[in-house]
């Protein structure tokens, strides 16, 4: 699955799973364009893919500001002549029910996880036009299909992460532009870490995680990247507006098992 010869922007490509997928991408001949506002780990990522031989630049933009994430494509595409696919990668978690999520809360949330899609569908998509397709790959997870306890905003967001996968699916088909989901289980990156350390006891969670999936284990970073570089890649080429689950079995588990011997 190699991509030479094409330039993929990845939004949230400083660390977790857009970082796996930036160092697959530039293994596999891509031109990476990485996106995102952590400026240290970015130029990190940035220098680390080049030193391996890969071809990328950085570019710090929060992905909630429409004109950063414009500038910062079109730069790209001056860059490298072309943009082939997008990867949205960048996300936030914050916590809290109908009633303690803050308003700015909600809009922090909303704004990244779902405006910033948005902003960066929307200054993607023409320069995608020129080169006649491309591919879009929206990271959601597990929770735009089932919800937790005390994570309203970012249940909304990824829900809504769909919505928009679909919509720009069926508008942009008939310019074979194609768009897709990825809904990943827990993931060992540094948004679980972040999200570990508000529990006293942050081994807890990792503990209750790697139970909760049936493979008995959370995953690495590139274990989702993986599908995510399918879905951008032409091997995917008949696969839009699809919603691909990467959760280790989490979602197709039903609880009360019954203790016996005989299984
Ligand atoms: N880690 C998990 O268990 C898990 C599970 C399901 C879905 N996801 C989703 O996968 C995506 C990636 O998550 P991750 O675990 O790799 O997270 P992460 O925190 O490890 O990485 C996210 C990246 O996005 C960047 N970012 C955040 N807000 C930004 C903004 N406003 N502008 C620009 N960049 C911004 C961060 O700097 C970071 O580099 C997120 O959308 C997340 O919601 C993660």
């Amino acid at each position: 699955m190699r991509f030479d010869g094409k330039t993929v922007v990845v939004t949230g490509g400083a660390l977790g799973i857009g970082q796996a997928a930036c160092e697959i991408l530039a293994e596999r001949g891509a031109s990476v364009a990485i996106l995102d506002w952590d400026e240290k780990a970015g130029a990190e990522t940035c220098e680390k893919i080049k030193q391996a031989g890969g071809k990328a630049i950085f570019e710090q933009v929060n992905v909630a500001d429409f004109e950063q994430v414009g500038n910062a494509v079109e730069r790209a595409a001056r860059t490298f002549g072309a943009i082939h696919s997008l990867v949205v990668s960048a996300g936030i978690q914050r916590y809290g029910t109908a009633v303690t999520t803050s308003e700015k809360q909600w809009n922090e949330v909303l704004d990244v996880n779902l405006k910033g899609a948005w902003n960066a569908a929307r200054a993607v998509i023409p320069f995608l036009r020129e080169a006649g397709g491309g591919a879009i790959v929206n990271v959601s997870s597990v929770q735009a299909l089932a919800s937790q306890q005390n994570v309203l905003a970012y249940t909304i967001s990824k829900h809504g992460l769909l919505g928009l996968t679909r919509s720009i699916a069926m508008d942009f088909a008939r310019e074979n532009i194609r768009a897709n989901a990825v809904c990943p289980g827990t993931v060992d990156t540094p948004m679980l870490k972040w999200a570990a350390s508000l529990d006293p006891n942050p081994q807890s969670v990792y503990d209750a995680c790697r139970a909760m999936h049936p493979l008995g284990r959370i995953a690495a970073p590139r274990e989702i990247a993986e599908v995510v570089v399918f879905l951008a890649h032409e091997s995917a080429s008949f696969v839009t507006g699809s919603v691909w689950t990467a959760d280790g079995g989490l979602l197709t588990q039903i609880g009360g098992v019954p203790q016996t011997d005989a299984i």
